[in-house]
């Protein structure tokens, strides 16, 4: 049964036509494969919650125009390429080969969303428009028209204390934290950096690679402990407080309060990885930690999560000096990010194309969060959800004496993105694993979470 991206927009009328007009396009771009199965109009009608009728017209529309052929008893398929002269298929190969798929990150967007027509018509944009001596080598710091747009939006969703002087473009958080630990190790012998317990393993490396000396701090379910902060002797610290990989917590009021006390008491630096911050979805938002602290705070994000980690897109805001000093660095290192994608990303917010994504996938997010766990809660009550007032994971703690990896493996064969937590803590925990509803279509969650259920029934509970 194919993974269906459908988000149609209640404001409008002619939901029938808004469902075929985004099945026709997920056919014409390829990402809905000749052969593949649709949902039945049923199981499709409860997931879009309209009624089954609208459904029934949307597909029979698509029959009428070749995109999709109706078999009685085998259901309602794509039908077969030269129907209707589509050539995305076989012009992408890579694209027919994947069939279904759910991501292996429990962290990933749903990709299949991107939103290739707007994206696309800010790179036209781009390509069409602009003078070709802008294509040359750019300033290592990003183009001053993003760093325009990305202070503005900064400024306005994540309350932060920004100015384009203070931005430097740079390929993802990654890389941002890169650059930033490189410049503070060369300034502060022996760096001493804090970081959560349990926290994102990949990271890992490159902290350490950075030159920096890691200092575990246990995180609870008010987030980073910075009472225990305080005892361990750090020059600076890195955290999650919009919401914390793997465990989702948010930085409660308080420990925000705390952190900052600690930073200006104790001369401290916080990096603030911006992680996840464009989905909150049960609480008013919360505004970064940058933007109460500018000059001790240095705050890296990226479009990872709101577009694609394939772009390789972000940012850094420190103080004047220090953005200078990342400036420079990145210059040194690789003379600046692709300026072309950096153009586009500043059409693309200027013209209210990323926050009309966001939205979108706001809601859409929100719903598959809510069927994984309505789901989790009747098939695995033994299992319990935590962390999903935001982002794209759930933090399951499971049952003592159950196995992690035993949990892992039928979870990503049902096809449900899932990591064991034991790689990302410092010091041993209880067994939990992080699992991604993004990409999981909320008419699937139930038979998936039903799936696991009949595949963890020989775990025994301690
Ligand atoms: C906590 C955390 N922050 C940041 C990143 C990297 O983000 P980016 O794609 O912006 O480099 C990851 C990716 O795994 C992550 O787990």
């Amino acid at each position: 049964m194919a993974d269906l991206h459908i988000l149609i927009n209640r404001d409008q009328g002619g939901i029938a036509g808004q469902i075929a007009s985004e099945l026709r396009e997920a056919i014409r771009h390829g990402r809905l494969t000749p052969g593949t199965r649709l949902p039945a109009s049923r199981d499709l009608a409860t997931d879009l919650q309209v009624s089954r009728g609208v459904v029934v017209e949307a597909y029979e529309q698509l029959v009428a125009e070749g995109f999709l052929i109706s078999r009685v008893g085998a259901g309602t398929q794509v039908a077969p390429a030269p129907s209707r002269g589509s050539v995305a298929a076989a012009a992408r190969p890579e694209i027919a080969a994947c069939g279904p798929h759910y991501g292996h990150r429990p962290t990933s967007p749903d990709l299949g969303c991107f939103p290739r027509e707007r994206w696309l018509a800010s790179v036209r944009h781009v390509l069409t428009t602009m003078h070709s001596d802008v294509f040359d080598y750019g300033d290592p710091g990003g183009v001053l028209e993003l760093r325009d747009e990305l202070a503005g939006y900064l400024r306005r969703v994540r309350a932060a204390d920004v100015h384009p002087d203070n931005l430097v473009i740079v390929g993802g958080v990654a890389q941002g934290l890169s650059l930033a630990l490189h410049v503070l190790t060369q300034r502060i012998d022996g760096l001493r950096l804090a970081v959560e317990d349990p926290n994102s393993h990949r990271q890992v490396p490159l902290l350490r690679r950075a030159g920096a000396e890691l200092v575990p701090v246990p995180v609870d379910d008010q987030g980073f402990d910075v009472t225990a902060l305080r005892a361990r002797g750090v020059h600076a610290v890195l955290v999650t407080p919009a919401h914390q990989y793997p465990t989702g917590v948010v930085l409660s009021p308080a420990r925000r309060a705390a952190l900052m006390e600690w930073a200006a008491e104790s001369d401290g630096v916080v990096l603030e990885d911006d992680y996840d911050a464009e989905f909150r979805f049960d609480r008013d938002p919360v505004g970064c930690l940058q933007g109460l602290a500018p000059g001790r705070v240095i705050l890296a994000g990226s479009v990872s999560k709101a577009l694609a980690p394939g772009l390789r897109l972000g940012w850094v805001a420190a103080p004047a000096d220090l953005a200078e000093s990342i400036r420079q660095a990145r210059g040194e290192l690789d003379l600046g990010s692709p300026v072309i994608d950096q153009y586009a990303l500043a059409h693309f917010l200027r013209t209210g194309g990323y926050d009309k994504h966001l939205r979108r996938m706001r809601r859409e997010y929100r719903r598959r969060r809510d069927a994984l766990v309505k789901a989790v809660a009747e098939h695995l009550p033994e299992v319990r959800v935590r962390g999903i007032e935001a982002g794209l994971h759930a933090y399951l703690d499971l049952p003592p004496g159950w196995d992690e990896d035993a949990f892992i493996g039928p979870a990503r064969e049902l096809g449900l993105a899932a990591d064991p937590v034991g790689p990302t803590r410092l010091t041993p925990g209880p067994p939990a694993v992080v699992v991604g509803f993004a990409r999981l279509p909320a008419h699937r969650a139930a038979e998936v979470i039903q799936g696991l259920k009949v595949r963890m029934s020989g775990q025994k509970i301690d």
